[in-house]
């Protein structure tokens, strides 16, 4: 802990659990990869996998090489899958014996070759799992071309195909229509494949919604990010979406530094955007956008203290928040402020704070900032 008293609280339990939740519901074949890149949605990558890793978790994926090499270095043994595409120049890290440790996207013949070279090198076959663009236009080959190109693939002999795999573009719209045409697509090359005898061990698709409706979409791997933190992954559209029993598990903190009464028309922060309609008490939270708290929060947002809600008042600058607590009796200096969380018998919900900002659940999480101190409630035992 800092001596600011600023700090994001992680609960790994939590994630276990929502990692054994999504476990329940897939089919018994079917394995869970744990997404956790982005420093595992700003909770801290290190400490969830090993979370994970507690719960047996078969496999992770993360966005990048540098991510996949904090986690080895960090003693994590699971497979790891990097989600995102490296670059065909693994000079800087050619040679390493972390590279075969790792499985790698592979969706063009530049890095197969680059990965061939370093197999080689190295005297041990790399695993990989080509992306296939089935609807996204984003990484991947396209599905019409795909079945030639993987059959290309098996010049690479140093290289083991072991997964293929895509990803849903429209997920989070009430009409599943070109989601269904997506899993179409897949299904129609994964029986090709099957027909040139070229099946893959992991063929994967779906992220957190798609475990939740639709079971069509979960292959024999799924890939869930944000469900595993305890975030319900739908916009509001589908609000009427049966809930299903999720455990958030970010809390994010902070202490009043100080306080003090202000007189009826005083204007509060930068720009005077508040302005106060009665003499209350104004106390002042170590916390601003430099931590990720957005500005655009300001005048919006309420925070939990002693139980009660409280408006943030004026503009949230870089280190600072204002919060209007006259309504709230025996405030004083030190006590315990919720920002994201729960308090007594109030919550506000990630999801909450993000509607407010106007952002997206992942944005918010993946923006609080390094200068806020996570600090990790204890996870399940391995007996668990
Ligand atoms: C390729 C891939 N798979 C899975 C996920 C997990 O998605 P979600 O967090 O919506 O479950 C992501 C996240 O963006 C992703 O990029």
């Amino acid at each position: 802990m800092t001596l600011r008293p600023t700090w994001a609280e992680v609960n790994l339990e939590a994630i276990q659990r929502n990692f054994l939740w999504v476990k329940s519901v897939v089919a018994a074949d079917t394995s869970v990869m744990g997404v956790i890149k982005a420093d595992g949605y700003g909770h801290g990558a290190i400490e969830v996998a090993k979370a994970l890793e507690q719960v047996e978790v078969p496999y992770l994926g993360v966005s990048s090489l540098d991510e996949a090499i904090e986690l080895r270095q960090a003693g994590i043994q699971t497979p790891i899958l990097i989600l995102g595409s490296v670059l065909p120049d693994l000079h800087p890290i050619s040679g390493d014996p972390l590279l075969p440790t790792f499985t790698f996207t592979v969706c063009t013949l530049d890095v197969a070759k680059i990965l061939q070279q370093e197999a080689r090198k190295q005297q041990c076959p790399i695993r990989i799992h080509i992306k296939v663009d089935t609807g996204m236009g984003r990484l991947g080959v396209w599905y019409e071309q795909a079945a030639k190109w993987i059959k290309d693939m098996a010049q690479f002999d140093s290289l083991q195909l072991e997964g293929i795999y895509t990803h849903f573009a429209n997920m989070d719209e009430r009409d599943i229509h070109s989601t269904l045409e997506q899993i179409g697509r897949f299904s129609w090359l994964l029986e090709t494949l099957e027909v040139q005898e070229m099946p893959t061990r992991y063929r994967h698709a779906a992220n957190s919604l798609a475990v939740i409706r639709l079971p069509a979409s979960h292959f024999n791997m799924v890939r869930p990010g944000i469900m595993l933190y305890g975030v319900w992954p739908a916009s509001e559209d589908l609000s009427d979406l049966e809930q299903v029993p999720l455990s958030p598990a970010f809390s994010l903190k902070s202490r009043i530094v100080f306080l003090k009464h202000t007189p009826e028309g005083r204007h509060l922060g930068y720009g005077g955007t508040y302005t106060t309609q009665r003499s209350t008490r104004i106390a002042t939270l170590p916390i601003g956008y430099g931590d990720g708290y957005p500005v655009a929060l300001s005048n919006k947002a309420k925070v939990l203290l002693r139980g009660v809600q409280a408006p943030v008042v004026g503009k949230v600058s870089m280190d600072q928040t204002l919060i209007d607590v006259g309504h709230i009796s025996g405030v004083q200096v030190g006590d315990e402020v919720v920002l994201i969380g729960s308090q007594g018998e109030q919550q506000i919900s990630i999801e909450d704070v993000s509607r407010w900002a106007g952002r997206i659940p992942y944005e918010f999480l993946c923006g609080i900032t390094q200068r806020v101190p996570r600090v990790y409630c204890p996870s399940l035992t391995p007996a668990y």
